[in-house]
């Protein structure tokens, strides 16, 4: 196999307009070729209509202009033809379509290059609350944040993962302070029932801690007394948070190992990792007289944003009664990544409800000079998940959903499609296809859904077979594998000089846009786009199998349609790959 970089046929096509370009009318030379691939032809140019002004003539002149150009100088074109008011449809010979086909298969990455070579990314994604369930809006950046790991890393990209758990706060305080009052409450895993979780457990301790600060002002100032312990580093304040952050992260651990993310205990760096850079932080903002005094607190009122009141929006530096919070963090965090971490492009990912709060980020960044134009920043927010009814998602009871009893039921649900499917599967594969199905369900279903949108949680709909789900895709992958395993899998070779049926044209078109569909989503940050690309190329497969035999088809069409198999089972296999969803062999 060789490792480079197949140039898609777009981009070929797309530099031979170009040059014609610049041969008929070297005054427009470097301008956008506009092409697209096409319902007429293989490819489109839009160019003689976007330049034609530029050219003072009619779209129409300028399209005979470069189809003459490009009648000199083919390139990789085999044949053009103007249609409408100038548009030109373009097709490639069928020789470099074959050779796309066997050059991509030749490649163990797909043909697909590097772009990112030589980036550093910090993508902060996941960021559960210690001692506090989960909820469905961390599934989302967990499983959006880790696709991008994804994308990105494969392009090239050095990623780093940071899980910025919330592990520090007053609330700790009083947590810590009611479970040293309360000896006999059980919260430790190994103390529990089969089941629950010890974040349940603290989650519920954590409710009834609250209520009794509320109501006993004596306990109120324990726990205060405790938010200082714990801040100066009291030795057995701290052991007992250690204890609640451990027992935390091994339930967070548990659902990361069912949804397979790439998330090691090592991309665990919470807010508590930067308490000792705060002080130092608010100094330098204070200094540079971005944070300033406001009713006894210190904050940086926004140049850009105006809230609600009409007045800047203001981001708090340091609290009236002289802690720190989230946004401190947030201000010690940026300025880590950039300063120590040395990364040149930071990524979080976090619900729509948090923007301004970046945007307010960034923008203390930029002022304090940390965050320059070399440096790419983004907020990659996303929408709510919702219930049936339409609001968001949440138990009958009103309560959080347990993301385990979620996967749980996706689980159960995809168990009981595959068998009616399949109901030879031996009962060990089939349980092990029902996890990949019932996980790569829910994944597929969020990372489908474009990101900023809200979508219904309907499990029903995430398992079923049929439309744009991921058990359809891992389905359309196993016909075709069981295609090539009847066919022996062999190692075939193209015959470029065959004539291509029009279904397999489009089919091995669409194969050659998947470098330029992961390009595309490396800069929109939208893993639907990825899932739109796999879905039409499995339709595109399904009309290729209906038009032509494959297993009785004559050589050397025979291999030259193996060939477009095995070329659409690994890309259907690798693109649910970087969407985190495996695709198992049968199903
Ligand atoms: N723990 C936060 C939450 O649950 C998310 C943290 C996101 N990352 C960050 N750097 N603020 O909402």
């Amino acid at each position: 196999m060789t490792n480079h970089e197949v140039l898609p046929l777009l981009d070929q096509v797309a530099d031979g307009v170009s040059q014609a370009i610049a041969h008929a009318r070297p005054e427009l030379a470097g301008a956008d070729p506009v092409v697209r691939r096409s319902e007429h032809a293989d490819f489109q140019s839009n160019a003689a209509l976007a330049l034609a002004k530029r050219a003072r003539t009619k779209p129409a002149e300028l399209a005979d202009a470069l189809t003459g150009a490009l009648a000199d100088d083919r390139g990789p074109i085999a044949h053009v033809e103007v249609s409408g008011p100038g548009f030109l449809n373009i097709t490639v010979p069928d020789q470099l379509i074959w050779d796309q086909v066997a050059d991509r298969l030749a490649s163990p990455r797909l043909g697909v290059g590097t772009p990112h070579d030589g980036q550093r990314t910090v993508i902060d994604y996941s960021a559960p609350n210690i001692a506090k369930e989960m909820h469905v809006g961390h599934l989302r950046t967990t499983i959006i944040g880790d696709s991008l790991a994804r994308v990105l890393g494969f392009l090239g990209a050095e990623v780093i993962r940071q899980n910025h758990l919330g592990d520090w706060g007053t609330q700790f305080g009083m947590l810590i302070q009611y479970l040293d009052e309360h000896p006999d409450a059980t919260w430790r895993h190994d103390e529990l029932e089969p089941g629950t979780s010890a974040v349940s457990a603290l989650d519920e301790l954590y409710r009834a801690a609250r209520q009794l600060f509320d109501s006993d002002s004596a306990f109120a100032d324990r726990s205060r007394n405790r938010v200082v312990a714990l801040q100066s580093g009291d030795p057995a304040t701290i052991a007992r948070w250690k204890e609640i952050v451990a027992e935390s992260e091994k339930a967070f651990r548990d659902i990361y190992d069912r949804l397979g993310v790439l998330l090691t205990p090592e991309d665990s760096v919470g807010e508590s990792f930067y308490s000792h850079l705060l002080a130092n932080v608010v100094a330098e903002l204070t200094e540079a007289d971005i944070a300033v005094e406001s009713d006894g607190a210190l904050v940086m009122f926004s140049e850009d944003v105006t809230g609600p009141d009409g007045n800047p929006a203001p981001l708090m530096v340091r609290k009236r009664d002289g802690g720190y919070g989230y946004d401190t963090t947030d201000l010690a965090t940026i300025r880590y990544r950039i300063q120590d971490l040395k990364a040149n492009r930071l990524l979080y990912v976090t619900d729509s409800r948090q923007a301004l709060h970046f945007q307010m980020i960034f923008e203390a960044a930029r002022r304090a000079g940390w965050l320059t134009d070399e440096i790419d920043v983004a907020h990659v927010p996303y929408g709510t998940v919702l219930g049936p009814d339409g609001r968001p998602f949440k138990t009958r009871s009103g309560g959080t959903v347990r993301l385990m009893d979620l996967l749980d039921d996706a689980v159960s649900c995809a168990h009981a499609i595959v068998s009616e499917k399949n109901p030879d599967l031996p009962g060990d594969e089939l349980d092990q296809i029902a996890e990949q199905a019932g996980i790569g369900a829910v994944k597929y279903a969020d990372l489908s859904t474009s990101r900023i949108k809200d979508y219904v949680f309907d499990l029903d709909r995430m398992v079923s077979f049929n439309g744009n789900t991921g058990v359809y895709l891992q389905y359309a992958h196993t016909r075709i594998r069981s295609i090539l395993r009847k066919a022996g899998d062999p190692d075939v070779a193209i015959d470029p000089a065959v004539e291509l049926h029009p279904a397999e044209r489009a089919l091995a078109l669409e194969l050659d846009a998947y470098s330029a569909t992961i390009a595309d989503v490396s800069q929109t940050l939208e893993p639907h786009k990825l899932c739109g690309y796999l879905y039409d190329l499995a339709r595109d497969f399904t009309s290729f199998y209906e038009a032509c035999h494959v297993l009785g088809a004559e050589e050397p069409v025979r291999s030259n349609r193996l060939a477009l198999c095995q070329l659409t089972a690994r890309t259907l296999q690798h693109g649910l790959g970087l969407l985190g969803i495996t695709a198992p062999e049968r199903m």
